[in-house]
């Protein structure tokens, strides 16, 4: 096989990208959620690659697509290396992306120089971690590892279809949990590499930095119950407008997370039923998304936003409820990989940056099981969960350059 140069793996890895993001269930958009049948393209795709790559390549039954190296030697620990192959709707073509492909173009780029490591390497691209079927995420690498429960299972997207029924049509009408992948023993960690999807490489100048830690989430699902009724006759004191008070909590969610930095509370979506333009809602489906660095501070804002809607309810005289569907403690990384990270960041890019990631990432999950580390690279002006994101290929090629000299590195530790 002749030597690959980063350049060339780069411009590949690029190509690669592109041609993913065709793969969707949407004309003209990048779209691909939990088990649909772009999914199942987006696998046979991409695990066409990590064959070429010299990998052994299966699909478990949560739909994840893993791809593994040969084990040099019986007892050989395994790193784990990946991220998800989901998309949030028009998304971006490097959001999970990114941290599958390039450690294929990484491992090619060390089979062309005839490297070999005293570990395994198993690159994983995770079925789902964006939640948008089911306002929940990170089911793929909950299903890696072994926590996937009943209460995931359960959820219901918008058809009324649930989590279990999918995965049981998936696996030939019978689905039961898996247990994890592998024992915590026999894994070195695990490497994702991201996108920043924020502005601060870009602003420092560097094309690539190591993450410190992932911030808390909490989802939730709330629904605000009233009257529905016709718009031109009832007056306005007769109503029970439930869109009117899901409107309110919005707006109240939006200025509790701007009293509290580093809060973030998002409503996402908003489903007003039965929706339409002369009827007056008679219910209000919400989203909502709330993340701290601290769990406490993610905690406190959690349950003064309950006790808003039952206010905003209460004199309004309509119903409130609100079910979580995730809850994330955040996650710091592994000061011993991160510190390796580093030195492989400072190799390229002379300092490194670490960085909170106030994005979630298949990690969060996976540190359940294996210390995780998390490189992010720039991207421009910041841009993630839209077509607009952009990674140049020279921070492709500079990514690409710190996750072989991190292998290397990471080898010649396990050979002490
Ligand atoms: C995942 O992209 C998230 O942080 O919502
Ligand atoms: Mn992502
Ligand atoms: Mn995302």
């Amino acid at each position: 096989m002749p030597r690959q140069s980063l350049t060339q793996a780069a411009t590949r890895l690029s190509r690669r990208l592109g041609q993913l993001a065709r793969v969707s269930e949407d004309r003209g958009a990048t779209t691909r959620t939990f088990m649909s049948p772009a999914m199942h393209r987006a696998n046979a795709l991409v695990g066409g690659w990590m064959r070429g790559a010299g990998l052994s390549v299966r699909v478990d039954p949560t739909g994840n697509l893993i791809g593994r190296t040969g084990a040099p030697a019986k007892g050989a620990k395994t790193l784990l290396m990946g991220s998800h192959l989901d998309t949030v709707r028009d998304a971006g073509r490097f959001d999970g992306a990114l941290g599958v492909l390039l450690p294929i173009a990484a491992l090619e780029v060390v089979r062309s120089r005839g490297l070999t490591f005293p570990f395994a390497v198993e690159v994983l691209g995770f079925s789902e971690e964006e939640g948008v079927r089911f306002s929940s995420g990170y089911l793929g690498s909950k299903g890696y590892v072994g926590r996937l429960g009943k209460s995931d299972l359960r959820l219901r997207d918008c058809w009324g279809i649930s989590v279990g029924e999918v995965l049981a049509k998936n696996n030939g009408g019978r689905f039961s949990p898996p247990g994890p992948a592998h024992a915590a023993t026999e894994l070195i960690g695990y490497l994702e590499v991201h996108i920043e999807q924020g502005p601060v490489l870009e602003a420092r100048g560097l094309a690539a930095g190591v993450v410190s830690g992932i911030a808390g989430q909490t989802r939730a699902r709330i629904e605000f119950g009233g009257k529905a009724g016709h718009a031109g006759t009832t007056p306005m004191p007769l109503r029970k407008d439930a869109l009117a008070g899901a409107a309110e909590f919005i707006l109240a969610a939006e200025a509790a997370a701007r009293a509290r930095p580093p809060l973030v509370a998002t409503v996402g979506q908003v489903l007003a039923r039965p929706g339409a333009a002369n009827v007056i809602a008679g219910a209000a489906e919400l989203t909502l998304d709330v993340r701290h660095p601290v769990d406490a501070g993610r905690r406190a804002a959690c349950t003064d936003l309950r006790k808003a809607g039952r206010g905003i309810a209460k004199r309004r005289g309509l119903t409130f409820c609100m079910e979580v569907t995730q809850d994330n403690g955040a996650v710091p990384c592994s000061g011993e990989l991160t510190a390796l990270l580093a030195r492989s960041v400072r190799g390229r890019e002379g300092r490194c940056v670490a960085l909170a990631s106030g994005a979630g990432h298949d990690a969060v999950i996976v540190s359940s099981l294996a210390p995780v580390a998390m490189l992010f690279v720039r991207c421009r002006g910041g841009i993630s969960h839209h077509p607009g994101e952009f990674v140049a290929r020279r921070d492709l090629e500079a990514a690409l350059w710190i996750v072989v000299d991190f292998l290397s590195r990471l080898a010649s530790r396990q050979s002490e």
